[in-house]
């Protein structure tokens, strides 16, 4: 698992690539770029050669599909703060890994009872619950195996605050605890507040988990540390917003996923709680504030972030 991850040919652009700011910089080939390294490390790092049909079930649940979004965040949060590179692959791999374990198991039939993603048959209905758990299992560990290699790459203290930046995001007081409250809201009307806080921590806490991992791959002040977070937390909620928009307006072959599971299995959303416009409104005003927090970071080059959050915002999958 160690040594340079070798560049590849670029794959096609993220999201038909968002173009911003001035003639050096383009999202489109820096999001094509970025992806096929990811893409490349996550086919190396993720072997077949486990047990029992166990490596396949983990290929199939990381490889071809998924917007690589939080990878992309990690990169470009490393890039903001002249970031280990390095460090910065294997971070943006591990968070991929545990968004990818944290899909495998909320399409269990124990949990959403999902069949379709990423355009695919879901884990459990290719291989099986027992696999699918076990493949879940699996990624979650080999993300920290990823965040811990051997040989002085990554300093001890930088992988040290990476894993426990990771783990706070995935366990429960990030994403595992705001599963908990979803499975405990089904049927229920929550007030604005408490559906904010399932959605910062099911979804959100990743999003912003990946910032600050890419922003822990090098030191940023206090004054960009605390930007970098501000716009985690806008972004990664922002994104929950637009996914509950997005399963009322988008369809199953343009998601990759059953639309409109939401409202079938009675889960409180933005969508049922404000509408479809204000929801709408309120993702577009947290894209705004996720803007305004960059502004002030007094970070030189924070393009690859805007562009992403603009992504996140304004994306149609
Ligand atoms: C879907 O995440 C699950 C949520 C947190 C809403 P993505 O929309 O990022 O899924 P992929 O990775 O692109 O498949
Ligand atoms: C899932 O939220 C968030 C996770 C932690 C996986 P959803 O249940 O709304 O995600 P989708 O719509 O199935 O992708
Ligand atoms: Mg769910
Ligand atoms: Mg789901
Ligand atoms: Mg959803």
């Amino acid at each position: 698992m160690s040594g340079a991850v070798p560049s590849q040919a670029a794959k096609a652009p993220l999201g038909g690539g968002v173009s911003v700011g001035s003639e050096t910089f383009s999202f489109a080939p820096w999001s094509s770029g970025h992806r096929a390294a990811i893409e490349h490390a996550l086919s190396r790092w993720v072997v077949a050669q486990a047990p029992g049909g166990l490596g396949e079930a983990m290929r199939y649940a990381v490889l071809d599909g998924g917007k690589r979004l939080r990878p992309l965040l990690v990169m470009a949060a490393s890039e903001a703060v002249d970031g280990n590179p390095v460090a910065a692959l294997r971070a943006a791999c591990a968070v991929e890994l545990i968004h990818a374990y944290s899909l495998v198991h909320d399409d269990m039939p124990c949990m959403d009872n999902d069949v379709l993603r990423r355009g695919k048959p879901t884990v459990h209905v290719k291989y099986g619950q027992a696999l699918a758990l076990l493949a879940g299992d699996a990624l979650q560990a080999l993300a920290f195996e990823l965040l811990t290699p051997e040989g002085d790459e990554v300093p001890g203290v930088q992988q040290a605050a990476l894993c426990r930046l990771l783990a706070r995001a995935a366990g429960h007081a990030g994403m595992a605890g705001g599963q908990a409250i979803d499975l405990a809201s089904i049927g229920r009307s929550l007030s604005e507040e408490e559906l904010r806080q399932m959605h910062r921590l099911k979804t959100g806490a990743l999003l912003q988990g990946s910032v600050m991992m890419g922003a822990a791959c090098g030191t940023p002040d206090r004054r960009a540390a605390d930007a970098l977070s501000a716009y985690g937390a806008a972004m990664g909620l922002a994104f929950q917003v637009v996914d509950d928009v997005l399963d009322v307006t988008a369809d199953s072959g343009t998601l990759g996923k059953t639309a409109g599971k939401d409202a079938a299995a009675d889960k409180p959303t933005y969508v049922s709680l404000l509408g479809l416009d204000r929801s709408r409104a309120y993702a577009q005003e947290l894209l705004q504030q996720a803007r305004t927090a960059l502004a002030g970071s007094g970070l030189e080059d924070t393009r690859a972030l805007l562009a992403l959050a603009a992504m996140v915002v304004n994306r149609d999958n």
